[in-house]
C-alpha cells in the first residue's frame, strides 16, 4: 500500500509539474525501487560501515545497556575505530595525504539536528569527540584546520604525536612513483559511518575517517559535512555514507536518503535511489564504491553500496552481525 501511494504521489508532482509548464524532473528508475522487504528493529538498533563497525556496534551497545545516550553511544562506538592504530582509514593509523600528513575528518549529530563537525585535523586521536565538543560548547557546526586545533587544546584535548614507521615507509614507496589509482573496497575501504536508534525512537550518527589514502594536502571529503557523509532529522531518520566522498558531496548523499525516507521510501529504497542519481550524474565510475546507511524514524533500517562489498555491521537485540548490502554493479 505504502508503496503504491508512493508511485501515486510521483505521477501527480510530475503531471503538476507539466502544466505549469516546467521541465520535467528526471525520475528514478521506478520500477527498480522495490529492492526488499522493511527490515525493523523491535527495540535499539545501530548500524556501521565495514567490518570495523563490529567492536564500534559493541561499544556502542554497551554505552546504550549501562544508560547512556545515544549521543553518547556513536561518539563511543566509533572512537574504538579511532583508537585501533592498525585501522589504515580511520584516525591516527590512517593513510597520510601526498605530503605524508594524517589529517582527520569528523562529524555528530543528534536526533534533534544539532550538529558538530571538524574538518583536517592532524596530531589528535578523537577528532569526533571534538566534533561533539564543537556542537555542545559553540555557536558554530564546523571547525577547521589549525582553528579546530588551537581550539581543541583550549578545551581540554591534548595532542597525540604518534607516528607509524610502517605506514610512513608504505608512503614514502607510493611517493616514489605518486600513481594513485583508488581500488574499490581495499583503500576507500574508509570511514566509520555510524547511525543509532534507541528503544525510545531517538536517534543520532557520527562519521570519522582519514579520507582518501595520498590526497592533495587540505582536501576534505564527506565525512565531515552534515548532509554528505551524515545527515540525522528525528522527524524523518538518520543515514551515513562510506567511499569516495566526492560522489556523496555532489549529491548531498546522506541528507538525500534521509528526505527520500521522508517521502516514505524504505531506507534500502532511498540509499539505493540515491545511488542511482550518482549513477546518473556520473558518467565515470570505474573503481569508486560508495555506500550508504540509513534507518528510518519508524526503525525500519538498511543498507545499499555502489558496487558489490559493501559491508556493514548490525546490532539489534538478536542480531550481532557483519551484511552484505545489495549493490548496483556486480564488478
Ligand atoms: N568518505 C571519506 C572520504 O572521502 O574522505
Amino acid at each position: 500500500m505504502t508503496d503504491r501511494r508512493h508511485f501515486i504521489k510521483i505521477g501527480l508532482a510530475g503531471t503538476a509539474a507539466l502544466a505549469a509548464g516546467c521541465t520535467e524532473i528526471p525520475k528514478e528508475e521506478e520500477g527498480e525501487l522495490h529492492v526488499a522487504p522493511v527490515t525493523k528493529a523491535n527495540g535499539a538498533v545501530i548500524l556501521s560501515t565495514w567490518d570495523h563497525g563490529l567492536p564500534a556496534n559493541a561499544k556502542a551497545w554497551d554505552v546504550l545497556a549501562s544508560g547512556g545516550s545515544i549521543l553518547d553511544a556513536v561518539e563511543q562506538g566509533v572512537m574504538v575505530t579511532e583508537s585501533d592504530f592498525t585501522n589504515r582509514s580511520v584516525g591516527l593509523g590512517g593513510r597520510p595525504d601526498r605530503d605524508g600528513h594524517v589529517t582527520l575528518d569528523a562529524c555528530i549529530q543528534d536526533h534533534d539536528g544539532r550538529a558538530g563537525s571538524v574538518a583536517f585535523v592532524q596530531r589528535f586521536e578523537h577528532p569526533v569527540s571534538i566534533a561533539r565538543a564543537v556542537m555542545e560548547k559553540t555557536p558554530h557546526v564546523m571547525l577547521v584546520g589549525e582553528g579546530a586545533e588551537q581550539w581543541a587544546l583550549e578545551n581540554g584535548f591534548s595532542r597525540n604525536e604518534i607516528v607509524l614507521p610502517e605506514v610512513m615507509e608504505e608512503w614514502k614507496k607510493w611517493a616514489a612513483t605518486s600513481n594513485y589509482k583508488p581500488v574499490a573496497n581495499i583503500e576507500n575501504h574508509d570511514t566509520i559511518g555510524m547511525v543509532a536508534m534507541d528503544a525510545t525512537g531517538k536517534l543520532a550518527g557520527s562519521c570519522t575517517t582519514s579520507g582518501m589514502a595520498y590526497k592533495i594536502h587540505g582536501r576534505v571529503g564527506d565525512s565531515p559535512i552534515i548532509g554528505a557523509g551524515l545527515f540525522v532529522d528525528g522527524e524523518a531518520g538518520a543515514a551515513c555514507a562510506t567511499g569516495v566522498g566526492e560522489l556523496a558531496i555532489r549529491t548531498a548523499g546522506s541528507h538525500t536518503v534521509v528526505e527520500l525516507m521522508r517521502q516514505g521510501r524504505t531506507p534500502d529504497e532511498a540509499c539505493r535511489e540515491t545511488l542511482q542519481r550518482i549513477q546518473r550524474k556520473h558518467k565515470e565510475l570505474a573503481d569508486m564504491q560508495i555506500g550508504f546507511l540509513a534507518i528510518r524514524a519508524d526503525g525500519a533500517y538498511g543498507g545499499w553500496g555502489l558496487r558489490k562489498g559493501f559491508s556493514y555491521a548490525l546490532r539489534t537485540g538478536d542480531r550481532d552481525e557483519l551484511v552484505q548490502a545489495g549493490h548496483q554493479f556486480d564488478e
